[in-house]
């Protein structure tokens, strides 16, 4: 076998266990090609009636037992969901001739891990982005603040599992949050170096791509909701719900980025010697003045991939397989016409404290209604064989239809099919758009 022939059949080891991961195992079943499928993680109960759990611990820093494992499983892909096992270097250790892995190496990683890394990439490539400075010390980032008059953000620069950003729109704000990450040490050696970039403001949108070194193949544009509150208020959290394509972004926006964000970081980072594979994630501001970019991620988003997975046309075994082996421009996918809406569920509490432990019920009654698809985040099955809540954001209840606002209505009709102690959810996902876009109105 050349190490560009996806294999038939196909052994794929999945690593992650979140809602994205379910959605990824979900398209990875539908693939003629998938032998066995293995799973890192099975707590998430959506994700573990899916595949077989892999006997060995996933630590990228000591992937000896992990390495002699995929060796004796016959393992042919290795598919990694989330960034920490992509910043640790699990894909240069695990990938050989003949056994691929989908997902940035360690150098390319550092789009996310690093922020400065990043910054100091766009800056080099005049890729627009927030003006920002990077700070190793509390007195010179104090210093800065003092002489700066607009609101500002505050950023540890590695990762901090999506909480080190603090958008500040006073001086005493961002004082607190530079206290925050250099004195408090909220978030540990991710804020070991500390970026404060200019506030901007716009619609955020995520554009994903897939690169394979080479060849970019941009995927259909999506918006996440990351506020807790309808009208995108309150607290920032993983993500409350996204919906996938956003008529934010036409076809002449699409070829903006493209041309001004997507293909320059690839080009920046192919002088530095990095060949980025994988998926590429911009998450971008559109400001008066153009797309921006707020930050990269070296894999797909949560809960972006849902509804991506849901409208995915294509062999999702040969997709990735081709992303990793440079063979991209071989492989041929689509996506379905119709809109698909993602609700995240979440815990009463989230994304502060929230139990744990309570039984759902009513996911047979949603995934019973047209185009609905149920992917599960933060569950597990308790001894009893009940399927209960295990983290703050729960399922992400996906559904199509012809156009944002029928699928909306959708989604949100099947999360009113499922029950558990505190649940909460957005009934305005993909609002912001259907505000936008509606004609004015005549009195
Ligand atoms: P990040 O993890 O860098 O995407 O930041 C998390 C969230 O903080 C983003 O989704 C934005 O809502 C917000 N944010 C980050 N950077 C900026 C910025 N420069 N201006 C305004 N909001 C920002
Ligand atoms: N949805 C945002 C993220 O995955 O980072």
């Amino acid at each position: 076998m050349s190490d560009s022939t996806c294999p038939n059949p196909c052994n794929v080891l999945l690593i992650g266990g979140g809602g994205r991961e379910h959605a990824l195992a979900w398209k990875l079943r539908q693939s003629s090609r998938l032998g066995k499928l293995w799973l890192s993680d099975t707590t998430n109960a959506g994700l573990a009636a899916l595949g077989e759990p892999c006997p060995v611990k996933i630590d990228g820093r000591d992937a000896f037992r992990l390495t002699r494992w995929c060796e004796t499983a016959d393992i042919h892909l290795v598919v990694i969901g989330p960034e920490g096992p992509l910043a640790q270097g699990l894909t240069d250790v695990l990938q050989t001739k003949t056994r691929r892995v989908f997902g940035p190496s360690k150098a390319a990683a550092q789009i996310e891990a690093d922020k400065a890394f990043a910054k100091q990439l766009m800056r080099q490539a005049a890729i627009p982005t927030a003006e920002a400075r990077t700070f190793s010390d509390l007195e010179s980032a104090m210093h800065y603040i003092e002489n700066r008059e607009d609101p500002c953000v505050v950023k540890a620069a590695g990762l901090a599992a999506g909480k080190g950003v603090i958008v500040c729109n006073t001086r005493e704000e961002a004082i607190g949050a530079v206290n925050r990450m250099f004195v408090q040490r909220e978030f540990g050696d991710a804020a070991g170096k500390v970026i404060i970039e200019e506030k901007l403001s716009g619609q955020e949108v995520s554009i994903l791509a897939l690169v394979d070194g080479r060849t970019i193949s941009l995927l259909d544009t999506c918006q996440d909701h990351k506020q807790r509150d309808e009208g995108d208020t309150g607290p920032n959290t993983g993500g409350m719900g996204a919906y996938c394509p956003t008529p934010l972004v036409d076809a002449a926006m699409m070829n903006t980025i493209q041309r001004q964000i997507i293909v320059p970081t690839v080009d920046a980072l192919r002088r530095e010697g990095i060949e980025y594979r994988g998926v590429l994630y911009a998450g971008l501001m559109l400001t008066p003045a153009g797309p921006k970019v707020l930050e990269f991620n070296c894999r797909f988003g949560d809960p972006e991939c849902q509804p991506l997975m849901a409208r995915l046309q294509g062999d999702l075994i040969e997709i990735l397989w081709a992303t990793s082996t440079g063979k991209l421009a071989d492989v041929d996918f689509d996506f379905d016409a119709q809109v698909a809406v993602c609700v995240v569920m979440c815990s009463g509490g989230y994304p502060g404290s929230y139990p744990k432990g309570k039984p759902i019920t009513g996911i047979d009654d949603a995934e019973s209604m047209d185009g609905v698809t149920v992917f599960h985040a933060g569950t597990t099955m308790a001894n009893t064989n009940e399927l209960v809540t295990n983290g703050g954001r729960v399922l992400g209840v996906t559904a199509l239809a012809d156009d944002l606002p029928t699928a909306r209505d959708r989604a949100n009709a099947a999360c009113e099919q499922i029950h558990f102690d505190g649940a909460f959810y957005r009934k305005d996902i993909g609002g912001r758009v259907l505000v936008a876009t509606s004609p004015p109105k005549h009195v």
